[in-house]
């Protein structure tokens, strides 16, 4: 196989840390795997701000076009919440998705055996949690116009703008149904119908395109009522399709079910160069201090092989090798319990390689 090229793009807080351990466990899984990939790192967020006075500079998007996948970190912190809302970190991620064409966020939510105990909801309510949600990435209220706060007849008001079309939908929820079929064939679209238009135009062309998936069960059910039912009945799911706010929202509450947000990794793919993230931000209060989870990059990494880098030798053996370091009883702080084994994000990153095989 000829090699690939990746690029890293740490972002700020957390994300150095969280990134370099995924790199080295990268780099060991494909060595053992006899895969070859090149990597280079890029700016982009606060920590381009800072470089270069913008969040996401031409020659990041242009080096992520040319890649065959882009891993990053987190993007953000309290340093550049004041900035411009036009040169604010996060547009940097928002900016990428866009650039590259990224409409489908890939969000699995699975609970490691050896974490059934960790979530603070009870192991037989999350030991059967397996729930892929697809979120709608390209469109919606995140990308509508919007009206920056101004005073207006002596009141101070602000506008955001949601729109999506048939096509931006249609897309989505066929990438969901395929899922699906390769799953238990059961998906639920989440909307707001009984309020929104967009949502009554996404559940009439979520109805449709589900009816050319003859394997595929189309349900719906309203947003807060889903909110409900993640917590209440969370082995009752197993697609979840849903707009770009609603998914951002749904899946930082199914974490949750996992144990610890630092545990879910992301794909968000579509018509460019694939970019692999965990679902987490850039957690600037354990920044620095070897706090942070890495296992949500490690394991959007393995993502990164299995969907962009075409190796899913070398993506089934990071993931065996988490479950595995779980297994074994490491935890860094955040699933941490008297009577394990506390390990640092660099140590969590070395207790994975060493058990890659
Ligand atoms: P956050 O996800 O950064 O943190 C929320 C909580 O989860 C914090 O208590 C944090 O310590 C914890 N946490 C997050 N990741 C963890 C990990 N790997 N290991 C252990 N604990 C972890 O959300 P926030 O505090 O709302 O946002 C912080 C900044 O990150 C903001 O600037 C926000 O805009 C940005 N953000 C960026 C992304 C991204 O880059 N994809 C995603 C979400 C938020
Ligand atoms: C995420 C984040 C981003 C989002 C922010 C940082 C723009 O919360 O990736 O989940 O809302 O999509
Ligand atoms: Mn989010």
């Amino acid at each position: 196989m000829s090699s690939k090229h990746i690029v890293i793009i740490p972002g700020d807080g957390i994300g150095t840390e969280i990134t370099a351990e995924a790199l080295r466990v990268s780099q060991a899984a494909a060595e053992k795997c006899r895969v070859a990939f090149t990597y280079e790192n890029k700016q982009a967020g606060g920590a381009a701000i800072d470089a270069c006075g913008v969040p996401l500079p031409e020659d990041t998007i242009e080096a992520c076009r040319q890649a065959d996948g882009v891993l990053l970190g987190a993007v953000g912190g309290p340093k550049w919440d004041q900035v411009a809302p036009e040169l604010r970190a996060e547009k940097a991620i928002l900016g990428l998705r866009k650039s590259l064409g990224l409409y489908a966020n890939l969000r699995p939510v699975k609970v490691f055996s050896a974490l059934a105990g960790q979530s603070p909801l009870k192991p037989e309510i999350v030991k059967t949690v397996d729930i892929l949600i697809v979120r709608e990435l390209n469109g919606g209220i995140y990308y509508g116009t919007r009206r920056e706060a101004a005073v207006v007849n002596g009141i101070e008001q602000a506008c955001d703008n949601e729109m999506y079309s048939r096509p931006e939908i249609e897309r989505i929820v066929r990438l969901a149904c395929q899922a699906a079929a390769g799953r238990k064939g059961r998906v639920v679209s989440v909307d707001k119908a009984n309020v929104l238009a967009t949502s009554r135009l996404w559940r009439k062309v979520a109805n449709e395109v589900a009816a050319d998936f003859s394997q595929v069960e189309i349900s719906h059910m309203y947003v807060d009522n889903c909110a409900m039912q993640l917590v209440l009945n969370p082995g009752s799911f197993d697609v979840i399709v849903t707009g770009n706010l609603f998914g951002d929202i749904l899946s930082d509450e199914a974490a949750v079910l996992s144990g610890s947000i630092g545990l879910l990794p992301s794909a968000s793919l579509g018509d460019g160069t694939g970019l692999y993230e965990p679902i987490h931000g850039s957690a600037p209060d354990i920044a620095g201090k070897g706090l942070a989870n890495p296992l949500g990059t490690i394991l959007s990494a393995a993502m990164m092989f299995r969907y962009s880098l075409g190796s899913n030798q070398v993506a089934d053996m990071i993931e065996d090798a988490v479950e595995q370091v779980l297994a074994d009883g490491y935890r860094t702080a955040d699933i941490y319990q008297p009577g394990f084994t506390r390990v640092t994000t660099e140590e969590m990153g070395q207790q994975v390689i060493a058990r890659l095989k």
